[in-house]
């Protein structure tokens, strides 16, 4: 595989080869010396052109922990705020010896305009286009409800439920694509307004009411943030009224299954989509996704730079 751009890049083999790559490297995140020698001498590109914390610092210590060089691209600070294309920045990467460029853009379909251009031999990672896909994203959290629930590679039954923001949201829809590549079944609930229909035709179950939905036992309740900063209109009244519709607060928290898991991608706006009692509560593994993305991140560039592990 050269390049990551899409869940649909993958097929049922080999994502789950990557999640079982995923678990092996993990275990160097444990080591005293977190180093191995398998990306040593390559070049990894980090191109971001939205805000990230935790994704791009995944990815960066990811690439260092294989002994890539690795070289971080802000949109903020470097000439990219000037204006700079697309293909100028591409070019000058391929010049300077990029070997893969990790891109985070606004723009759906970015990454795949990257990918396929011919501007540049690299390999391309998609660390989110827009409201499109987020497939490293996707890994993680199947990586997590993979271990949490025991699921080895056998995804068929497992109930995913996910709330919120849907329409801007590339995490669920990444999230969709895998889950149903590994034959989990996913409801999806939130208002109308930020449900699109089109939604159904990835094959998700739809709801508008966060109780019936709870009411289905699922044994992952996954939390989004509303993407205020995609909106260009108002999509819900105030945020008392998705408070109280949609927020996973402390009464429905108690109707979630004992051996559930609670999941939320980050950055959490606690006290809005999620109360500190279920951010906090036992059954969040919210830190445990963030771990699991340093090794993925780690199987996936290794990956598309030297073809897997060995
Ligand atoms: C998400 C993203 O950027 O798509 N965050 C992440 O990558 N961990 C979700 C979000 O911004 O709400």
């Amino acid at each position: 595989m050269k390049h990551l751009v899409s869940i649909s890049d993958l097929s049922r083999d080999s994502a789950l080869q990557l999640l079982s790559d995923s678990e092996q490297l993990a275990s160097v995140n444990d080591r005293d010396i977190k180093k191995l020698p398998t990306l040593r001498g390559k070049t990894v590109v980090n191109l971001f052109y939205e805000n990230s914390t935790r994704t791009r610092i995944s990815f960066e210590i990811a690439a260092k922990r294989l002994s890539a060089d690795v070289i971080n691209f802000d949109a903020s600070t470097s000439s990219l705020s000037k204006g700079e294309s697309l293909r100028d920045t591409a070019l000058t990467l391929q010049a300077l010896g990029a070997d893969a460029i990790v891109m985070r853009h606004p723009m759906a379909g970015a990454a795949t305009r990257l990918a396929t251009s011919g501007w540049i031999d690299a390999s391309v990672v998609n660390a989110g286009d827009g409201p499109h896909e987020h497939p490293t994203q996707a890994l993680l959290d199947a990586l997590t409800m993979q271990q949490q629930l025991g699921l080895g590679d056998d995804f068929s039954g497992l109930k995913v439920l996910i709330v919120g923001d849907i329409l801007h949201s590339r995490v669920a829809r990444s999230n969709i694509m895998l889950l149903n590549l590994l034959g989990a079944s996913v409801t999806v609930a939130g208002p109308h307004s930020l449900v699109p229909l089109e939604i159904s035709s990835l094959g998700v179950k739809i709801h508008h009411d966060f109780d019936q939905a709870l009411a289905e036992k699922p044994s992952v309740v996954m939390m989004l943030r509303v993407q205020a900063e995609r909106m260009s209109k108002e999509l819900f009244p105030s945020a008392s009224s998705y408070i109280k519709l949609w927020s996973l607060n402390p009464e429905r928290l108690s109707q979630v299954e004992s051996d559930a898991i609670v999941m939320h991608p980050g950055p959490m706006n606690r006290g809005f989509e999620i109360s500190s009692a279920a951010a906090d509560d036992p059954r969040s593994v919210v830190l445990r996704q963030v771990t699991n993305g340093l090794a993925v991140r780690m199987a996936v560039l290794q990956q598309v730079l030297s073809g897997g592990l060995e």
